[in-house]
Order: structure tokens, then C-alpha cells, then sequence
């Protein structure tokens, strides 16, 4: 068939087979969210421009590339959300949550759009869960949080993980950072990529992350970012990281890592999978001066996000837990006018009691319905014919045996449910 419409470039539908892996996965998270205290949140999509390009960053690739921007109706310059912690962060301060007691943690699912170009594991419209805890700049919240994480992916039965860390400091550590990278790359800065040259003027930081290999080269003897923290952030990337120790949780120091947005200060990570890191499922930082940035207190943050597109694909290709479903228990077959009736009624007992429930109302014969009720897999069908809508009773069979049982109808769920196999069962491949 010729379709006449198609989802976007760069966006999906997810089928019910790939929703349960969602679904799996966003419990998963709400679990371990919940238990470190998160309280949810729920932002609109839509935001001005503005927020953004003030949070993320005018001069990232996410805002200066990447947005999904527009006027609207108004004349508003408004945007599809790249992310949420801008989000989430407007919300803190439009609803004067830095008046409730603080450490504040907010949790969240949801979509974000990128104008990115589309290929394994990136996509224009993705979905991510997130973590953000605003009023605290204690080393003890970052580890937390990484915890809180980390946790995450190991209840998703994730194996060959890695935490990779790394420490931006505060702005006059960034400073000596600039410099060395600047300093660094004096004697080749002309010969390097246009985008290489703006990236070195707009964000020198951001170098550090290329793909281009002559920047890699060029970029190869700068000192760890580390070696130019002041004392106090090097003390405080010191705790974080004993915190993690004291948990086991194996972090790999990364001097390189430096993230793609403006708001970050002092710890970043990103969360690696097996492939070597080609794709993070997840990464995130602290943000102590975004709230002020935005016109609010002085509010240390930190925040991350997990890529769930990216982390149900390890899932389906077998590397972690598989989401349960509920498989059909009970085939209803029905003969006759009468007993099509009956079973409707059925159908509301069968499922309130927990009971997996298919029929073929559109169907008359016997032998069509069984074949129906065998290749839906059930168990169990449960056969009303016109006989038994008169006499008030149905007959149980077993689809593997072909036993066969007839009860009083008040009785068939009591029967049924002592049957019926465990009422979930784990997907098949
Ligand atoms: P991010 O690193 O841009 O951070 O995104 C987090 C995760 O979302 C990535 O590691 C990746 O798994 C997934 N992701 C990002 N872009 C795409 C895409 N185009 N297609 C599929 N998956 C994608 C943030 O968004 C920050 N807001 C995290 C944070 C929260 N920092 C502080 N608080």
C-alpha cells in the first residue's frame, strides 16, 4: 500500500511491542526516583526562545542549529524544548518553589525535540527521564544523584556500564581552563576546521569534545582539566568522587568530558554503554548558576537525563530485563445471538477478576474460533453455545489437552482463575 502520510524525518511511532520496553523503563526510573524522595513535574513544550538561549547556551549546537523555533500567532518567538532542565528550572522560580525547604528534587518524563541529523540512536523527537535537585551545592547531592542513576540502569539488568566524570569547576577555574586550551592551540588555531576556529573564539570548552580528528591531534597534550581547578572545587570533586567509592559505583575519570551546554558548573558525567561511548545513555551536571542566570536566588543544582530510545534498543536487543505482559488467558468462543450477549457480560467479570480476555465477536463457527483463540496462544477457552446461554453454564477447555468441563456460569471465574496460569508472564525473545 502507498501511504499517503509518514511520520517526520527523524521521528517514530512506537508499537505496542516496543512501548512495553517504554514502559519497563519509565517505571523502572519512577521506582528508583521515587524511593531518593523525587516529586514529578510536568512542564509545556512549548517555551520562549528565550529560555534556551539564555540557559543552554546561545553558542551551542542545541540552540544555534538544532531548535525547532517559531513565531507564533502573536508574533512570540517560541520553541519546541531541546531539553528539560531550563524547563524545569523557569518552573522552580515561576512557582517560588525556592521557598519550600530545599534540597528540592524534581523527577520527569518527556519528549524533546532536536533538529538533528537522524541516525542510530538519534532522533528529532526523543524522550527522556530526568533528575534535577535545586538548593544544594553539598558533594554528598551529586553523589546522590549519581547513585540515584546508576541505579537506574542496573534495576534495567544494564550490564558494562560506565560512569565517566569529570569536574568544569566554577567560573574562575574556567578561566584558567579557557586559557590553557587557548594557549594550547595558539600555534595551529589557523588551521583548523571554520567550525573548529568559532568553536575556539565562541566556547573553547566545546573543543575539547570534536570529532574532527586535527582537533583531536591539535588538543591531545592539553593538561586534565582537573590540574586547573581552584582548591575549593578540587575539594569538592574529590568528595563526590569518595562518596561514590564508599557505594562502588564505577565511575572512569574523564578529562575530556565537558558536555554540549552553557549552565554547567563543577561535576558532569555521562553515562556510557557497551559500545564504547559512541552513544551516552544519559549524562548530566551540576548547574549552580542557571536559577540566578534566570533571575532567581543564588541556587546550586544539579540535574541528569537518560535517553530512553537509546536504552530500550540495549534493552530489545537483549542486553537487560524484559518488560512483562499480559498474555490472553481465557479465549471467549460464542454460538448464537444469545450467547454473544452473555459473553460481553463475560468479558466485564472475566477482566475485572484479572483475567486475560480475546474473542472473536464477528465470528459464528466453532472450528474458526478455536483457531483463532490457538494461534492467540490462550490456555484456556471458555465456549458458550446455545445450549448453555439457556441453561446458564459454560464449558471450559483446556487448548492443549482438548479437556473439557462444563460449570455454572455464577462459577465460571472461581474455575477459570484456578486454571488460568500466572496471570504475567515474561515476553518471548
Ligand atoms: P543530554 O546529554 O543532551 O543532556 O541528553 C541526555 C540523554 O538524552 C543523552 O545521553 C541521550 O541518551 C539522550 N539524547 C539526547 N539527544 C538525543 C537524540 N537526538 N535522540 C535520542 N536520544 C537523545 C540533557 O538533555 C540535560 N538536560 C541533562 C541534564 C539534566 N543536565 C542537568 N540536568
Amino acid at each position: 500500500m502507498d501511504a499517503r502520510f509518514q511520520t517526520l524525518r527523524g521521528m517514530h511511532d512506537v508499537l505496542p511491542e516496543d512501548a512495553a520496553f517504554y514502559r519497563l523503563v519509565e517505571n523502572t526510573f519512577w521506582e528508583v526516583a521515587t524511593r531518593h524522595g523525587f516529586g514529578e513535574i510536568r512542564t509545556p513544550v512549548l517555551e520562549q526562545t528565550e529560555l534556551f538561549a539564555r540557559s543552554v547556551g546561545e553558542a551551542t549546537d542545541i540552540v544555534h542549529k538544532e531548535m525547532y523555533s517559531f513565531r507564533d500567532r502573536s508574533d512570540n518567538e517560541v520553541s519546541l524544548r531541546p531539553e528539560m532542565t531550563a524547563s524545569v528550572a523557569r518552573a522552580y522560580l515561576e512557582h517560588g518553589l525556592h521557598n519550600q525547604p530545599q534540597p528540592l528534587k524534581l523527577g520527569y518524563i518527556a519528549n524533546n525535540y532536536r533538529y538533528e541529523r537522524p541516525q542510530a540512536g538519534r532522533y528529532r523527537e526523543f524522550e527522556q527521564f530526568g533528575l534535577e535537585v535545586f538548593g544544594s551545592a553539598e558533594p554528598a547531592v551529586d553523589a546522590e544523584l549519581i547513585l540515584a542513576t546508576w541505579q537506574t540502569y542496573e534495576s534495567l539488568g544494564l550490564k558494562d556500564l560506565s560512569v565517566q566524570i569529570n569536574s568544569l569547576g566554577t567560573e574562575a577555574s574556567r578561566q584558567a581552563i579557557r586559557q590553557a586550551i587557548t594557549d594550547t592551540l595558539a600555534p595551529v588555531a589557523s588551521t583548523l576546521s571554520e567550525d573548529a576556529q568559532r568553536q575556539l573564539r565562541d566556547n573553547p570548552l566545546r573543543i575539547l569534545d570534536s570529532k574532527d580528528p586535527q582537533v583531536q591531534a591539535a588538543t591531545a597534550n592539553i593538561p586534565p582539566l582537573i590540574d586547573h581547578l581552584t582548591d575549593a572545587d578540587r575539594d569538592h570533586f574529590t568528595a563526590v568522587l569518595e562518596y561514590l567509592d564508599q557505594v562502588g559505583v564505577a565511575y572512569e575519570l574523564n578529562p575530556r568530558l565537558v558536555r554540549g551546554f552553557d549552565y554547567y558548573t563543577r561535576t558532569v558525567f555521562e553515562i556510557w554503554g557497551e559500545a564504547g561511548g559512541q552513544v551516552a545513555l544519559g549524562g548530566g551536571g551540576r548547574y549552580d548558576k542557571l536559577v540566578s542566570e534566570l533571575g532567581g536566588p543564588d541556587t546550586p543544582a544539579i540535574g541528569m537525563a537518560g535517553g530512553v530510545e537509546r536504552i530500550v534498543s540495549l534493552l530489545k536487543e537483549g542486553h537487560g530485563r524484559k518488560p512483562l505482559v499480559q498474555d490472553v488467558q481465557v479465549f471467549l468462543i460464542q454460538l448464537g445471538n444469545e450467547a454473544r450477549k452473555l459473553s460481553f457480560e463475560l468479558v466485564d467479570r472475566l477482566t475485572r477478576a484479572g483475567l486475560g480476555v480475546a474473542s472473536a465477536p464477528g465470528k459464528d463457527s466453532i472450528r474458526s474460533q478455536l483457531k483463532m483463540a490457538d494461534r492467540a496462544g490462550a490456555p484456556l477457552a471458555l465456549i458458550i453455545g446455545q445450549k448453555e446461554a439457556l441453561d446458564g453454564s459454560g464449558i471450559i477447555r483446556d487448548m492443549i489437552s482438548g479437556m473439557q468441563e462444563t460449570v455454572p456460569l455464577p462459577d465460571v471465574v472461581e474455575h477459570l482463575l484456578k486454571r488460568a496460569p500466572g496471570v504475567v508472564k515474561a515476553t518471548k525473545g
